[in-house]
């Protein structure tokens, strides 16, 4: 039955169909959004002021998905695209046709957004985004994966929404030419060597994904082949890790065969990272946000911190100068082991650290160093679980410095601590990821009188 706009009710948009959409404003994690017939519909692809056409890829009552067929008319705003693979733009940099100023603008809205609104958070102030130093050429590690053309391997991205479909790189935009050439130089060795890709279809053949990570103040580059169990020439790369089975991810066992560790300097502090240890991948904006994180934290020198989510040790060990003590706590014992040795190479002895979660080690870290004045979190996306934050809550710091990568679990976390007798002060956008719909921000919460 028609509606009677003449079009079709919403309910009835089907898988496959194709649209002809106006694109009005920006989703949450960078798909734009148009609203048709009753229906918002978030279309990969496609930013504000673009005509697009676009096909369903899933269809709700109220909601479809869609990714961008073909740009009919594209938005005033848009600049043109620098980072394009085999003529398409670069899946990894979606909002590139965006520019910058507005880049910036869309991630501050959407951090208010998500703490007014999920949140119900207000009296806060809203600093200004920290802009990157970088537009481009700013990731430190970059993950691709092999495929095949025309029988010769070629290593890049997936194509937007597809998993079995791999667009060849020659120059990613957002990577070094360092890191780019690192790239070029495996693939060529797998050409030379007739190595094959692995095909998830088949599963068949040996090549998987390679990782690239740099230490963007030393120069060193650390490249690590992820490969399915099989014979072939030794590859020019540092670390080899082997997938048994048909298992995806890129973990499993890893051995070495060249550089087993990555080194890397932040501010004055000379580190070093095992392969599986959390770094930030972006260098420079590191420094930018843990300054930040180190002027919410307003140390006096006396202070106890604990670094929750504390990885290599990075924010523990750039506030342990201005503190009286640090204490981190991190899931994995790789990194612990690195944040120990990163102390003992600075000959910084007021920080120390103990591997666990942030679930179960919280308390008996108050029973080891007694409650903190500073608690610092910086958990992944997921932010923390109702029961991390009571966790936290009992340790009873006067000030809270939430290192957040995702607004929408901020909200929530934050919105707890305030019920239960914090005030959030403070909240600066810090954009880490240019191009990117990736969203960092710090918030300071401080405990009422
Ligand atoms: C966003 S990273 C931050 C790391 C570090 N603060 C930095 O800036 O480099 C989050 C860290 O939390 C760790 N992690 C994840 N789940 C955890 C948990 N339940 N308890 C403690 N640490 C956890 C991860 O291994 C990772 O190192």
């Amino acid at each position: 039955m028609e509606g009677a706009t003449g079009e079709r009710p919403a309910a009835r948009r089907r898988r496959g169909e194709q649209l002809e959409l106006e694109i009005d404003s920006l989703a949450f994690g960078g798909r734009g959004v148009a609203r048709t017939d009753g229906l918002v519909v978030f279309v990969a692809g496609a930013l504000p002021g673009d005509r697009v056409r676009a096909e369903i890829t899933k269809a709700k009552k109220r909601f479809a998905e869609a990714r961008t067929v073909e740009l009919l008319r594209p938005g005033a705003e848009r600049v043109p695209d620098l980072c394009v693979h085999g003529g398409e733009p670069c899946p990894g940099a979606p909002l590139q046709g965006l520019p910058y100023e507005r880049q910036l603008a869309e991630k501050s809205t959407q951090v208010e957004e998500a703490l007014r609104r999920i949140g119900e958070l207000d009296g806060f102030e809203l600093e200004p985004i920290e802009p990157a130093l970088e537009p481009w050429r700013y990731r430190n590690k970059l993950e691709y994966s092999f495929g095949e053309r025309e029988g010769e391997p070629i290593l890049g991205f997936h194509a937007r929404g597809r998993w079995d479909l791999i667009v060849d790189v020659e120059d990613c935009r957002l990577a070094s030419e360092r890191g780019n050439a690192a790239r070029n130089a495996v693939r060529e060795w797998a050409r030379d060597e007739g190595v094959s890709a692995y095909d998830p279809r088949g599963r068949t053949g040996v090549l998987r994904n390679l990782i690239v990570r740099e230490g963007w103040r030393t120069g060193q580059i650390q490249t690590r082949l992820v490969t399915s169990a099989a014979r072939f020439p030794r590859p020019p790369v540092d670390l080899h890790t082997v997938i048994e089975g048909d298992s995806g991810g890129t973990e499993g066992p890893t051995g070495a065969l060249g550089s087993e560790r990555l080194r890397e300097e932040l501010f004055d502090l000379r580190l070093e990272m095992s392969h599986g240890a959390f770094f930030q991948t972006n260098t420079e904006m590191a420094e930018r946000l843990y300054s930040i994180a180190v002027e919410y934290a307003g140390l006096s020198g006396s202070e106890r911190v604990f670094d929750l989510y504390c990885g290599i040790g990075t924010i523990g060990l750039t506030m342990a100068k201005p503190a009286g003590e640090v204490w981190g706590l991190e899931i994995v014992p790789e990194a612990i082991a690195d944040a120990e040795a990163n102390a003992e190479r600075n000959k910084i002895g007021n920080a120390h650290f103990m591997a666990g979660s942030a679930r179960t080690g919280v308390r008996p870290l108050i029973e080891k160093a007694g409650k903190p004045d500073v608690v610092v979190v910086d958990p992944p996306r997921a932010g923390l679980s109702q029961k991390i934050v009571r966790r936290v809550l009992e340790c009873e710091a006067k000030r809270i410095v939430y290192v957040s990568c995702n607004p929408t679990t901020l909200a929530p976390n934050a919105a707890q601590m305030v019920e239960a007798g914090y005030t959030l002060r403070r909240v600066r956008p810090v954009d880490m990821f240019p191009q990117t719909p990736h969203i960092e921000c710090v918030a300071l919460l401080e405990k009422n009188a």
